[in-house]
């Protein structure tokens, strides 16, 4: 059996999930734990700056700020480039991608941790394992908080690239067909990058396995917003060539506790080369990586892969994040402090 969601709810008052629309009064505002915190103006705007600092990597704008980056869950993309991001705008960044080696290991609660944590920072960047964490974190402190990914939850920052890509890609947002393929249920990245994606009318199709679908909650989501999904088991050429992006997820062992259910469904969707002689020639794949089998290397030379650009279009997403957590309003040249 998959080891279904691990949730911090039992110890957070006013867990909502991804019930939680609005983000909630105890935290501060410029906090980002899910991506429905944010406004779609909100959304645009943040990519505008994304896009200025993909002219502009290397604006020192946050000298004598210092960014943490508490990781309690691996990390390659997230963190690193979240650290290059602060360096290249002239911050500076503590932290740990090991969490054996703080005194979580000895028994420190997380409250404890982020309150210590909060003494020494302007912003705190967390993945952890546990669902609410993040929301957790941010209600515990004024300092504000940027989840970068809680368990099977929410990843706010990688929506920004994931749409940030999909503007680059389609030049445009609005009215696409967007096919979300693998693990649905535990895949923290396509919850977020759906409840992004509700302000501009998409047209969804999910592909996964019973075990593994988009949960009905988010189906609810594209319910209540008019969204048409269609739910396929089936990895048919029909919804490969009828698709604008082929968003791809690996199944993630580490979200199974039955070893023998993961090797069951862990191979059931690999996409390769031929598979994409008839798809659309603006389709893209995107990936949130890191990949296993569910894109075999051969499509890595495809002019429509698309998925080690979307990690470098992180760095730029993440700059705007940074900057909005921290009041610095750059295509103004103003902090607000
Ligand atoms: N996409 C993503 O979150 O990658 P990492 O786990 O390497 O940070």
């Amino acid at each position: 059996m998959c080891l279904g969601s691990k949730k911090f709810r039992t110890f957070v008052s006013g867990y909502a999930g991804v019930s939680a629309i609005t983000p909630h009064s105890a935290m501060n505002p410029k906090s980002l734990v899910a991506i429905s915190d944010i406004s779609k103006d909100e959304i645009l705007r943040l990519l505008e700056v994304a896009r200025y600092f993909e002219q502009n990597p290397n604006h020192k704008i946050l000298d004598g700020k210092v960014v943490a980056t508490l990781f309690f869950e691996p990390s390659t993309r997230t963190r690193l480039s979240f650290e290059t991001a602060v360096n290249r705008l002239g911050g500076r960044v503590i932290g740990f991608s090991d969490a054996s080696t703080t005194s979580s290991s000895k028994g420190e609660t997380l409250k404890d941790t982020i309150k210590m944590v909060s003494n020494y920072v302007d912003l705190i960047i967390m993945r952890h394992y546990l669902e609410g964490a993040a929301r957790y974190a941010a209600e515990v402190t004024d300092t504000p908080v940027i989840n970068a990914g809680d368990g099977a939850n929410q990843h706010p920052s990688q929506t920004m690239l994931d749409l940030y890509s999909i503007y680059k890609t389609q030049g445009r947002l609005d009215n696409l067909d967007i096919t979300m393929v693998g693990d649905l249920k535990y895949g923290r990245t396509v919850h977020s990058l759906l409840m992004a994606l509700r302000h501009f009318s998409p047209r969804f199709k999910f592909v996964a396995c019973d075990e593994l679908m988009m949960p009905r909650e988010y189906m609810e989501i594209c319910d209540k917003y008019n969204i048409p999904y269609e739910v396929h088991t089936d990895f048919s050429p029909e919804v490969i060539n009828s698709t604008d992006i082929l968003y791809m997820t690996r199944v993630q062992r580490e979200r199974f506790s039955d070893i023998m259910e993961y090797e069951r469904v862990k191979d059931l969707y690999s996409l390769h080369n031929d598979m994409l002689a008839e798809s659309r020639p603006n389709m893209r794949i995107l990936h949130p990586l890191p990949r296993v089998n569910e894109i075999n290397p051969d499509v890595d030379d495809n002019p429509k892969a698309y998925y080690f650009e979307q990690a470098r279009n992180g760095l730029y997403a993440r700059q705007a994040l940074i900057c909005r957590a921290l009041d610095i309003d750059v295509l103004n040249n103003q902090s607000h402090h």
